[in-house]
């Protein structure tokens, strides 16, 4: 079979005309046989849209439809003809139609609505229905739409490992890497002897590149990492997934304001772009999951971020005569309600929270004179709360070294952070950067309310399915 020379069904569409001799490739969605002409529905996975196949079955008695049915894969060769019938410009007259790869009768994704629960437990399947190929085609240019973003400003893309000896954020969520045996586990003087393991120490997969972004950005200046990262935290919920992707760009010379100024205009940017360059795919979202979604990312790109202190931020919630199932105080780290209450309620709009206590945030995190507070920020958006976490570091190394002690952060040893620290003997400079979590920015701007959906293969505790 000659797959060579196919046209795929997104340029098609784009072109609107009529042309011989056109090879299309793609999975059935629907087959209807009404007089005698047969229709069928073909999407290649290029664009939402699928092309509509006309067979005139008194003209073309030498079809066999019969195994061209739902979730079946077909090559097909025709002429690209006007089409007649209303929201479609053109449509496929086949010369041949050769069924590739056939589809079981029970073919689950048959023409009616299915639950995102239900496509969940398919997840081989999903990717095939309208809702999932949006999503993966979103993904695919907004990951574009980040590279753009950095590459235009001149920072440079930096590949972070994935295994490491270190917990970046210091909260203890890493999954390990070992190829000890775990039935025979070597145990010296009651613990387990790593120094057989295959790294010679204890290792786990990344939970942020940042603290090696950090060392490229005292040698590269402006850099960016963008990739998986993972969390062993058992968080159940809508936003949190055990493996997520994260952008984290770091920037040598740069304060905590320019930091802000950064996040504001990389989301920005990512919503301009999928306005300007998603429209299909925002129009989807728009009509099948909250209409609301276009206007809110016009509104935003026109607007200017509210930064408010988490001092300020407690005393609003406060006075706020809102009951909260979590009491506020300040020092307390901010509960999912309490975001919410700031964004939805009080600014109606992304805000960035400055200034946390020190007590709640990472080691890494640069202190303000005030001696309680740190230069952190986090980018909380309606809805889905947290999207961005940043802050400046701390560059001075006695400062560090006392909160590194403080926080039980070991820097002693060659698998410690003793290399984190020895940064800030040589050349230190002020630096900031920041995370963005991808899944939660795509959750935002499409409105896709569950984590599990926004990403093709979740994973998510007690699930590494498919
Ligand atoms: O606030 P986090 O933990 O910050 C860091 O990891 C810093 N090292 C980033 C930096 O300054 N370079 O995570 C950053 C973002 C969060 O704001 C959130 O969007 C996302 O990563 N995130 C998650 N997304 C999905 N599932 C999870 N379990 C997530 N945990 C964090
Ligand atoms: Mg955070």
């Amino acid at each position: 079979m000659n797959y060579f020379e196919r046209k795929k069904i997104k340029e098609i569409l784009a072109e609107q005309k009529s042309e011989k001799d056109v090879i299309v490739l793609g999975w059935v969605r629907t087959k209807r046989v009404s007089k005698n002409v047969a229709f069928i529905e073909i999407n290649d996975g290029s664009t939402l849209k699928n092309l509509q196949i006309v067979v005139d079955l008194d003209k073309n008695s030498e079809f066999d439809l019969s195994k061209v049915t739902t979730g079946s894969s077909i090559r097909v060769k025709g002429d690209l003809i006007d089409s007649p019938a209303q929201g479609q410009s053109v449509e496929l007259s086949p010369i041949s139609i050769d069924v590739i790869g056939e589809a079981s009768e029970d073919f689950p994704l048959q023409k009616k609505r299915h639950s995102v629960e239900f496509l969940r437990e398919i997840g081989h399947l999903r990717p095939r229905t309208n809702l999932f190929g949006v999503i993966n085609r979103f993904r695919n240019k907004m990951a574009y739409a980040v590279h753009s973003f950095f590459q235009e400003r001149g920072f440079q893309y930096i590949h972070t490992p994935i295994i490491t000896t270190n917990d970046a954020e210091g909260a203890g969520a890493c999954f390990q890497v070992t190829t000890l045996d775990l039935q025979k586990l070597p145990i010296k003087d009651g613990i387990i002897d790593y120094s057989t393991d295959f790294f010679g120490t204890s290792a786990n997969l990344s939970v942020s590149g940042q603290l090696e972004a950090e060392i490229l950005a005292l040698s590269l200046g402006d850099v960016y990492t963008f990739g998986p990262t993972f969390r062993a935290e058992n968080s159940n919920t809508t936003r949190h997934l055990s493996e997520f992707w994260m952008i984290e760009p770091e920037m040598a010379f740069a304060e905590l304001p320019e930091d802000i100024k950064v996040a504001e205009s990389f989301i920005k940017y990512l919503f301009n772009y999928a306005l300007n360059n998603a429209s299909e795919e925002m129009e989807f979202f728009n009509k099948f999951l909250d209409n609301t979604r276009i206007s809110t990312l016009e509104s935003i790109v026109k607007s200017s971020f509210e930064v408010v202190t988490y001092t300020k931020a407690v005393e609003i919630l406060q006075n706020s005569n809102h009951k909260f199932d979590y009491s506020v105080s300040w020092g307390m780290d901010l509960q999912s309600e309490h975001e919410r209450y700031l964004t939805e309620n009080y600014f109606k709009k992304p805000i960035v929270v400055v200034d946390y206590p020190k007590d709640i945030k990472a080691f890494y995190m640069k202190q303000n004179d005030d001696g309680k507070t740190v230069a952190a920020m986090d980018v909380l958006v309606p809805q889905i709360g947290e999207i961005i976490g940043g802050s400046q570091r701390e560059d001075r190394y006695d400062l560090l070294k006392e909160t590194m002690r403080a926080k039980h952060i070991p820097f002693e040893g060659d698998n410690s952070l003793w290399w984190y620290l020895e940064l800030r003997k040589n050349g230190s400079v002020p630096h900031s950067g920041f995370g963005l979590g991808f899944a939660r920015v795509l959750m935002y701007m499409s409105g896709v309310n569950n984590v599990r959906d926004i990403i093709p293969f979740p994973r998510t505790p007690k699930n590494a399915r498919f």
